[in-house]
């Protein structure tokens, strides 16, 4: 392992290994929170039901949940029998495709949660007696608890996702994030000046492989934009025949548009004359002000032919999220080195859509864009590839076996991701046709 967690004490986010361990016990318990909410919100039949051929059953996530931290927990760490060898199978996510999950002998939403809660309250006694300075690389810093909080958090998206897809009455409520008072007054886009910065990171505990190590880049001057794409800049390119005209499309996002006779983001309808759309088991007027959600990298790349723009690369995304001019160092997040806040960015689920662009003044990064973290994913124009010195740790199916050509990055997580998932350095892919995902895009230029 050539690129394990670096030590703790690294400059500038120094974390002792006793704050470590209360930071893994409180996320533990506030991933469970959630997948508990999400998953009891819903009866028996529609925690066993597949509500899409591209989600499982909430019932598969629930009890992955609890298999995976077994595995990395009570096995991994601890080194631990196997309480049930026989279901490790099911829930192995390459084992069985999405689809093909409700057709196995899956546990029971009683045995499920039964069995997340036997793990959970195991893995909380491994907690306590891990010495998490030293060691392993895989609990020094107490990278594999925090590595399971991550994942737990993974799929409480995964599952808002699922609930998103849910036909029936609205189950989900939370208040609305806050309104953009300046949001008038910002310029378009905000200039990033050409010259070297850091990418990546070494320093992070609980960043996961993909994000290291930390690396030099040269990126040339850019301009991008100072918020996220809008859903009325959206429906301007829609009025303007977006979808009818093949000349701003890639092959391969013109032929999924003739396909599903694609024509607005999916969950959109029109009704006399106005967008509406789905969301959480409401139907509402698409807000224009709000970023644009659930359009395919394929859509994003089209609105950014269509406006004279392209989208940006994933090392333009990183250098307007993190780069400091004044210190010439790269930050954990676009506001400094804090951890994330509720005043800061949109994440957690503590709001059920984005925020209207131009909101978070306070979250903003030194070049001046805002909600570059929370609110949506934004699509960047890079595959996901490895970083140079690359090493893949724990395991080569997080990271390793989806680098190459088919999947682009997404950047900055959505207010769908928890905190402990979401940091300036982090990596999130998909298949560019994909959009039931939370995710929306900004768009950039040469300077
Ligand atoms: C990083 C979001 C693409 O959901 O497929 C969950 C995260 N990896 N379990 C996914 C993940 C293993 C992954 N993404
Ligand atoms: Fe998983």
């Amino acid at each position: 392992m050539t690129d394990s967690p670096t030590p703790i004490g690294s400059a500038p986010h120094e974390v002792d290994a006793e704050a470590l361990r209360r930071r893994a016990l409180a996320a533990l318990l506030t991933a469970r929170e959630r997948t508990a909410l999400l998953t009891d919100s819903v009866d028996d039949d529609e925690l066993t039901a597949q509500h899409s051929p591209l989600m499982s059953p909430l019932v598969w996530d629930l009890a992955h949940i609890g298999n995976q931290e077994e595995l990395w927990l009570l096995r991994g760490v601890a080194g631990r029998e196997a309480l049930r060898p026989e279901i490790d199978g099911l829930y192995d996510a390459f084992e069985h495709p999405r689809a093909a999950r409700p057709s196995l002998p899956l546990l029971p939403p009683a045995e499920a949660r039964a069995y997340a809660a036997e793990v959970r309250g195991r893995a909380l006694d491994v907690l306590d007696g891990t010495a998490l300075e030293g060691g392993r690389p895989l609990v020094r810093s107490g990278f594999a608890f925090g590595m399971i909080a991550q994942h737990e958090q993974q799929h409480d998206e995964t599952m808002l996702i699922t609930h998103q897809l849910r036909s029936g009455p609205a189950v989900l409520t939370a208040p609305v994030p806050p309104a953009a008072s300046d949001a008038a007054d910002l310029p378009a886009e905000v200039l990033v000046p050409g010259g070297p910065f850091t990418m990546g990171t070494s320093t992070e505990p609980w960043a996961l492989d993909n994000e290291r190590p930390a690396h030099v880049r040269d990126v040339p001057g850019f301009l991008i934009d100072t918020t996220p794409v809008t859903c009325g800049a959206y429906q301007e390119f829609i009025e303007d025949g977006g979808y009818t005209e093949q000349r701003w499309w890639a092959p391969e996002g013109w032929a999924m548009v003739r396909e599903n006779e694609l024509t607005a983001p999916l969950f959109w309808h029109q009704d006399a004359g106005q967008w509406l759309r789905r969301r959480f088991g409401i139907t509402e007027v698409v807000p224009a002000g709000e970023p644009v959600l659930h359009v395919s990298w394929c859509e994003a790349d089209a609105f950014a032919r269509w406006a004279g723009r392209r989208l940006p690369t994933e090392a333009e995304w990183e250098k307007a999220a993190r780069h400091d001019p004044a210190s010439g160092r790269s930050r954990r997040y676009p506001w400094g080195d804090e951890d994330p806040a509720p005043e800061l960015a949109n994440l957690g689920q503590r709001h059920l859509r984005p925020a209207p662009a131009g909101a978070y003044p306070r979250g903003g990064s030194p070049c001046g864009a805002r909600q570059l973290i929370g609110d949506v994913w934004e699509w960047t124009s890079s595959d996901f590839l490895p970083y140079p010195g690359f090493s893949a740790f724990p395991y080569r199916e997080y990271s390793e076996v989806f680098f190459g050509p088919a999947h682009k990055v997404l950047r900055g997580g959505s207010f769908a991701v928890d905190p402990v998932v979401c940091r300036g350095t982090f990596r999130n892919w998909d298949l560019p046709v994909r959009r039931q995902i939370f995710s929306g895009f900004r768009t950039a230029r040469d300077a």
